[in-house]
Parts: C-alpha cells; structure tokens; sequence
C-alpha cells in the first residue's frame, strides 16, 4: 500500500480489517520505523478524533508530525489553467510539489463544499495531492470518503460479530446543520467489501449514490430496516436530490432503547461527534450496546497500522 485514499486500491479489504486487528492485538512497540522521518498533517477542517489520532500514531511509530490549518494558510487553487487574480494564493501542484520536499507522508482533510454535488464527488482536492505529490497521501476525510473511520468501524464490528455475515443498517438521523456525505458512502463502501449484508434507510431524498448503495437494500421504514439488525449505524447526511440541504428534520428518526430492542439489541454505533437526543438519546448512547467509544478508539488503531504499512512500502 503507498497510498490510502480509496479502499477500491486495496486488493483484499477483509484481509486488510484482519489484519490491523491483529497488529492492534499484538500491541507491539514499532517506534523505530519512522524515526528520522515527519508527516505533515493538513486540515481544511475542524477535527478532534482524526487530528489526535493520526498524530499520536505517526508519535508511537517514532516519526515527526507537523500540523498545519489551511484556514490560517494559504488559500489553495485545484483547478488547471485558472487566472489566478482572485481569492486563490497557491496551486495545489504548487504546494504539492514543495510539501513533497519536507514530507514522507502526507495527511489532508477535506470536507464536501456542499455547493456543486459534480465538484464534490469528484473528490478534486485529494485527487490533485495525489496526483501530484511524490509521498504517500493518507485520507482523513475527502469530500466523499473517510477510510479511516471506515477501517476502525469495520474492525470494531469485526471485534463485537459472531458471524462473518452481520447484518448491517445504516440509519439516516436527524441534524441541524448540512453534513458531508463521506461517512455515509465510507461505511458502505467498505461493508460492502467485507461482504455484510447491509441495509440502508433514510427518508425521501436523501438517496445515496449508485456507486456506494451497490449491493445494498434500502428499506425506507426505519423499523423495518433495523428488525434483527447486529449493528446500526446511525449517521446524517445532507440531502442529495436537493444537494447539500436540510430537508428534514424530523425526530422520528432519531435513535432511541425502544427501536433498539426492537432491533433484537443490534449495537449501536455513530463516528462522532454526536448531537446527543438529536441523533440518537442519551439512553442509547450510553448503553452498553454502544459501541461508539470503541470506534473512537479503534481509530487510533487504524491509523497505527495505516502508516506502518505505508512506512514498510518505503
Ligand atoms: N469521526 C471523526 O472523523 O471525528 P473528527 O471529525 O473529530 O476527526
């Protein structure tokens, strides 16, 4: 692996989930792999899980971080040929190229702009790093995927499953603001590679794209979906068919004990942050059955094993 921005590079995503387990369980020191060598880490965005995390794994493996927040940078242009006479300080090739210079491995966060659905789901930013940088490029949240939360859901399910089939739901929650559609398609992306049976409901237009529902049920009943579901992943994303919007709010669709059981007590699960008695209630949250500060701490784990076989590729 020299990069990790789609899982649909990788060969074997079960083989990878397996695996960072393992490496999780072996709890092995490896701070001589990345001695002598820095990862810089940018974020266009607000983080917490993602910036500590990726941070305190590249420390454990022995390399340098550097942290820069491109809000108090300059502002970066991704487009070819433009006139640069305007709000854009720097071309991505640009910085690419310099960053390449400093860096062994680079991280970026990048949310959807939510504006232009085309612009988004072309996933411009992190393709144009990857394109032109000359180090590995790590995804900690492009417009339209976030492997690395997907790596540490995976093994968290994996961690908490007694069968190699989990039935999955993927259940819309209400939300104040307009989210990103990144968690969302990630989670389908990559369940859909570990071959669970997954299945999806929301409320009318909010339907997700083709290519990440590929393999996947909808079931727009909410209750009927999550009937003897293992886990249920309850996350908002904006609306698609009115694109980046927020059309629906209604807390019907908020997670609750009484669904839950209904569920035959299917694990709860959220990438966080979480608008508690929002997404999901207090009862929920703190339960036993959720699973949330597991996947929380998972991506820790993630990101460990994530930049020790990039580091190991050389
Ligand atoms: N789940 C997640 O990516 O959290 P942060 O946005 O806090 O990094």
């Amino acid at each position: 692996m020299n990069n990790f921005i789609n899982p649909r590079y990788f060969i074997d995503v079960n083989s990878l989930v397996k695996e960072a387990i393992e490496f999780k369980s072996q709890g092995s020191n490896n701070s001589e792999i990345g001695r002598g060598k820095t990862m810089v880490l940018l974020f266009f965005n607000a983080s917490l899980r993602t910036r500590i995390s990726t941070q305190i794994a590249a420390e454990q493996l022995g390399m340098n971080v550097l942290f820069l927040d491109m809000s108090s940078s300059w502002n970066i242009e991704t487009e070819e040929g433009t006139i640069m006479n305007f709000d854009t300080a720097e071309h991505i090739k640009d910085a690419a190229a310099v960053l390449s210079m400093y860096a062994d491995i680079i991280g970026v966060r990048a949310f959807a702009k939510l504006e232009d659905k085309a612009l988004d789901y072309s996933d411009h930013l992190i393709n144009a790093l990857h394109k032109y940088c000359t180090v590995p490029i790590i995804n900690l949240e492009s417009s339209i995927r976030h492997p690395l939360q997907s790596l540490a859901d995976m093994m968290t399910i994996k961690e908490h499953s007694g069968s190699t089939k989990p039935k999955v739901v993927l259940s819309w929650a209400p939300h104040p603001k307009a989210l990103p559609h990144a968690v969302a398609n990630s989670f389908l992306e990559w369940a859909q590679l570990c071959n669970y049976k997954v299945v999806v409901t929301h409320p009318e237009g909010y339907e997700l794209e083709a290519d990440f529902m590929e393999g996947h049920i909808l079931e727009p009943d909410q209750e009927k979906a999550i009937e003897n579901a293992d886990f249920i992943y309850v996350k908002n994303w904006s609306a698609t068919s009115n694109y980046g919007k927020v059309l629906n709010q209604d807390e019907k669709w908020m997670m609750n004990k009484a669904k839950l059981q209904k569920a035959n007590n299917g694990h709860f699960m959220h990438c966080m942050p979480v608008r508690r008695n929002v997404v999901a209630t207090d009862e929920v949250i703190d339960s036993p059955d959720s699973l949330m500060h597991n996947q929380a701490k998972n991506r820790l784990h993630a990101a460990k094993y994530i930049i020790k076989t990039i580091l190991e590729n050389g």
